[in-house]
Parts: C-alpha cells; structure tokens; sequence
C-alpha cells in the first residue's frame, strides 16, 4: 500500500473542519492517526491526495463524506457492563427515588449519548429488566455521531470482546450464541430507540426534552474545554430538574460548568442536575 503523503497545512485543514463539524479535537501530535485511517476512504475512492479529498468532504459537507469521516474518526471502544459500579449504583440507590418522585406514574426516560454499538444502552436495559420493571415503565434512546456503530447497534450481534464482562445469569437468559457471535435477545433489542445525533450541534441536542438520566460516558475526552461546555451545557437542558448526568469514571466536570451537583455514592460519581 503506498503511503499518500499529508502535508501539516493540509493536516490542520481537516483536523479543524473535524473539531467545527464534531467538537472532536485532534492534536498535532496525531497527525498520523488522520493519515492511517483516512488513506483507506482515500484508497477506496482512488483519490490521489489529502488535498482532493478535503475538498470532496468540505464541498460535499451534510452528506455522506462527512458521514464517513465520522465513521473513520471517531474511536467507539465500548463493551457490555463498563464502569459498572457506575450502573449498579444507579440501580440500587438512585432510581427508586427518581421513581417515586414522579409518583410511579411517567416513565423513567434515559438517554446513552453516545452509544457505540449499543453495548451501553442494552446493558442499562438487562439491568432494568432485572429489577423486574416492565419495559413499558421505561424508555431508553441511544444515539451516536457514527451511522456505522448505529447500524452495528441495532444489528445487535457481539463478539467474545464485547461481551466479556457480562454476568453468568444475565448471559444465559438475555444471549444467544451462533458459532463465535453473541445475538441479544429480541425483547431487549426492543427497548432501545436509536438515532442518529451530533452532540455539538445545538438543534439536535434540544430535540431530547424531559430526559431523567444521561450516559455520555467515554466521549467528552475527545473534546476540548470549548466543545464540552457546550456539549455539557446542551446535555444539562435536556434533563428533568434533579435529573443525573453519568460521565466516565477517568472524566471530569472540572472547568466545564457548575450547574451540577456531583453526588458520590459508592464510589461513584454521578451529577445531579440542580
Ligand atoms: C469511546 S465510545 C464510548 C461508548 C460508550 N459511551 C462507553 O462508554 O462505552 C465514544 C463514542 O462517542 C461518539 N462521538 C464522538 N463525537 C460525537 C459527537 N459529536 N456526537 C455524538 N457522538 C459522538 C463516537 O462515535 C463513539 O462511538
């Protein structure tokens, strides 16, 4: 395969049209993570340089280019039960007074903002039907920047990688094993709405309304300061008043924003919207 060339002009091109149109923040030091993985769609599309491609993507910049660059730039490493301690203390000590908060009556809405390939929303899904309450109690919605991890979501099909940490009882009863692939059962797969959303896109964010619990968990650490103030501030608007925010266990709120308050139950970090 024969190496195309990326010159640091043409490199800071397109790691700002990346950051403008996704909040995701590329670093001079990574210039060759936009060299390895753009020379595949270059290649495939026989373009014969960096310079045509930008081009391409720029002009071309609501439709699918821009759809692939996303796919190609994003890193979507997830798997089922990640900072589960995270999940479990939601579970056990948090959601029951949510729930009685709204009198039994609505239901809990929760929200994986950006969701990979599903193995987030599902999991918090299984842990819901654990606790035996019905699947029309709750509404879950799951979305990501990359139409490929939303279609390998709702496919719902997962390797030994993903599913790993998955307990013994929660294996047998939700998965169906086919050769080396994991099928999620149907009744779960049904619980999740996935959709297509830009977190930095301000419209898109204000179409999630009355939402009682937000995942964004794991992408924030993409973005810069700038990117995730407004992520976060968006994220912030769409919860119910006393609504959690969960972020990754490894992220932080520091510098973003203060309309929280960081609650620490169990060793976990979860922010409550005040
Ligand atoms: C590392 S994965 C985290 C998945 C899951 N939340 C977890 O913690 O396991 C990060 C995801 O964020 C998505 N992402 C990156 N920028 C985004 C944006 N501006 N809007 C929505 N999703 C985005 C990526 O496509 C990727 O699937």
């Amino acid at each position: 395969m024969l190496k195309i060339p990326l010159s640091d002009t043409t490199f800071k091109n397109i790691r700002d049209y990346i950051y403008e149109k996704s909040g995701i923040y590329i670093s001079d030091t990574k210039k060759y993570l936009i060299e390895n993985r753009l020379s595949r769609i270059l290649q495939e599309k026989n373009i014969n340089s960096f310079e045509e491609y930008f081009k391409l993507v720029s002009f071309n910049s609501n439709g699918n280019e821009l759809s692939r660059l996303f796919d190609a730039v994003t890193t979507n490493e997830t798997y089922f039960f990640r900072e589960s301690h995270q999940l479990t203390t939601l579970v056990e000590e948090v959601l029951p007074g949510i729930r009685n908060s709204k009198n039994g009556s609505n239901q809990l809405k929760v929200w994986s903002a950006a969701c990979s390939t599903g193995e987030e929303p599902y999991t918090f899904s299984m842990m819901l039907m654990e606790k035996r309450l019905s699947t029309g109690s709750f509404e879950i919605h799951a979305s990501d920047i990359s139409e490929g991890v939303l279609a390998s979501a709702k496919r719902a099909v997962y390797n030994s990688y993903s599913v790993r940490n998955i307990p013994d009882t929660y294996m047998k009863k939700y998965f169906a094993q086919a050769g080396k692939d994991f099928n999620l059962n149907a009744k779960v797969k049904a619980t999740v709405n996935f959709r297509k959303l830009n977190l930095i896109e301000d419209r898109n964010s204000k179409s999630m309304k009355g939402i009682d619990v937000i995942f964004c968990r794991n992408v924030l650490i993409y973005f810069d300061t700038r990117a995730k103030q407004k992520v976060v501030s968006n994220l912030y608007d769409s919860l119910n008043p006393g609504g959690y925010l969960i972020i990754g266990s490894s992220e932080s709120l520091h510098n973003i924003t203060r309309a929280f308050r960081p609650c620490v139950i169990n060793k976990a970090i979860l922010y409550q919207k005040i």
